[in-house]
This record gives structure tokens, C-alpha cells and sequence, in this order.
């Protein structure tokens, strides 16, 4: 396993304990914004496995506040992550991945990335973003025997909520909704990719939200504001 992101104490910990559990793990510290980093990451991928199996496009960061009071900063740095990195990183392995047969690629999305919801709209933008370039690169890439799957996390419990941005003044208490763990989530992830399930949403209220979208979206349209709106903390006036 090649372990990537910026935190290297953490990942070298994750080095650590997977290879105890017998696997091979390196860590590589990268921030896969800079395009130096991801070239490097790949490098010392090849050298040290010599190929790449599945490529995990994980890393994102989420964006809360209405459309009208989200700064074009804010907003290009929610899609520099989110989808121009995951383009880098997806350019940069797929020569990695084409080196042995069955080559995969799972592509991180959010249910949010299937339907627009109110206080969210940069992120879901973002997210929506990669489920397209995802249907794009399946059938650009299957001829040559790589698949492109796409997870679609709901609510997980993890540091996405205090990494989140958000607009001037605006802050949103915990949904009521239950959460997965990391672990339950990564689980999902681990069988989607052995039976090769092009697309997976996760948790009853994510598969709901997908269905009534599609099925009712005037009436999903508000049951999302008023729902949105209860949990949503306003800037003071
Ligand atoms: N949590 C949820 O409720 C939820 C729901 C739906 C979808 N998702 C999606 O699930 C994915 C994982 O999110 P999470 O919930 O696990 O969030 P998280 O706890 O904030 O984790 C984000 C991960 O991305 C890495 N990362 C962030 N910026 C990076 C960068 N510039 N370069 C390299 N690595 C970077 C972080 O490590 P470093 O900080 O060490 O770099 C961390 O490992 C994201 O795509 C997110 O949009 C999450």
C-alpha cells in the first residue's frame, strides 16, 4: 500500500501498523494540490512496487454556506482539492496502472455529489464535478480492461467537519442523522472495489435522497431547505 497525504507522523504510524498485520506499506508525504508532490508520489510509487493496482482518490474537503455568500477563493480551493487534485493524482498513476491487468480506479464522491442541496452548493458543485469526469474516464478506460468505480460516503464520522470551510458567519450543527464510521466506509470500499461495483452510495437516508431526487425533486426540493435551514447557525445581523 502507498499511503498519501501531508500529515507524514500519521501516516508513517499507518506504515507502522499495517505492515504488523503483514502488508507493505510506504508513506508518502504529499499534498496532492502541488502538482511537484503528486510527479513525486508516483515516482517512489514505481520504484518501490513497480506498478499500481487500485488508485483510492480519497482526499476532500467540504464547503458550507449559501451560493450568494461563498468567495470565489473558497470555492476554487473546495474544487482544487476535491476535483482538479483527483485529476493530477488519477493522470499521474495511470501509467502505474496500465503496467498489470484489472486496474482500478475508486473515485471518492458524496451522496451530496448526486444532488445539489440548499447551504451546500459548492461542495455538491465539486463533488458532481467528479461523478461526471468518473462516467467520462469508465468509458474512456475500459477498453483496456481498467475500471472506474465511484463511493459515495453519507454522513461518516471523521475530521471532515472541523476541516470544512465555510462562508462568513455561517456554522451548521450536527444533522441529526446517524453517522458510518471510517471504518464501516472503508469496508464498503473494499468490497464495491472486489466486485467491481461501478457506483455505490452509502447509508438508507444517502440511497433515499438519491431516489426521492429522482422521483419527486419539487418535494425533495423542500424537505432539503427546511431541513437544511433548521441546522444551519446564521452570521449575526
Ligand atoms: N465525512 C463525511 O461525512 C463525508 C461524507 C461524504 C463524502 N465524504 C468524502 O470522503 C472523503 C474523505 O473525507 P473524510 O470524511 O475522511 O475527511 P477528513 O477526515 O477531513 O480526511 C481527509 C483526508 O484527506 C487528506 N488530505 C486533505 N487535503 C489533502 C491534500 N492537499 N493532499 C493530500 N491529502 C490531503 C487528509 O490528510 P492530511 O490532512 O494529512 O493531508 C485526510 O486523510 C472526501 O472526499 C469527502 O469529501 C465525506
Amino acid at each position: 500500500m502507498v499511503l498519501a497525504a501531508r500529515r507524514e507522523e500519521l501516516l508513517k504510524e499507518l506504515a507502522r501498523e499495517l505492515e504488523g498485520r503483514g502488508a507493505q506499506a510506504l508513506a508518502v508525504r504529499c499534498d496532492i494540490t502541488q502538482a511537484a508532490d503528486v510527479e513525486r508520489l508516483a515516482r517512489e510509487a514505481e520504484a518501490h512496487f513497480g506498478a499500481v493496482d487500485v488508485l483510492i482518490n480519497n482526499a476532500g474537503i467540504g464547503l458550507f454556506g449559501p451560493v450568494e455568500a461563498l468567495s470565489e477563493e473558497q470555492l476554487r480551493q473546495v474544487f482544487e482539492l476535491n476535483f482538479f487534485a483527483l485529476v493530477r493524482v488519477t493522470q499521474a498513476v495511470l501509467p502505474l496502472l496500465r503496467k498489470r491487468p484489472g486496474g482500478q480506479i475508486v473515485n471518492v464522491s458524496s451522496v451530496l455529489g448526486h444532488r445539489g442541496l440548499p447551504l451546500l452548493g459548492g461542495y455538491c458543485a465539486a463533488k458532481a464535478a467528479v461523478n461526471a469526469l468518473t462516467e467520462s474516464l469508465r468509458a474512456e478506460l475500459a477498453a483496456e480492461g481498467l475500471s472506474v468505480l465511484l463511493v459515495s460516503p453519507g454522513f461518516t464520522e471523521t475530521e471532515f467537519r472541523q476541516t470544512r470551510l465555510h462562508a462568513q458567519g455561517w456554522q451548521q450543527n450536527a444533522p441529526p442523522l446517524k453517522q458510518m464510521s471510517a471504518e464501516e466506509v472503508a469496508a464498503a470500499m473494499v468490497k464495491a472495489s472486489r466486485r467491481h461495483r461501478r457506483d455505490t452510495v452509502l447509508t438508507l437516508p444517502g440511497r433515499l435522497m438519491v431516489l426521492a431526487n429522482r422521483l419527486v425533486p419539487g418535494l425533495f426540493d423542500v424537505a432539503a431547505r427546511r431541513m437544511l435551514h433548521r441546522m444551519a447557525k446564521r452570521p449575526e445581523p
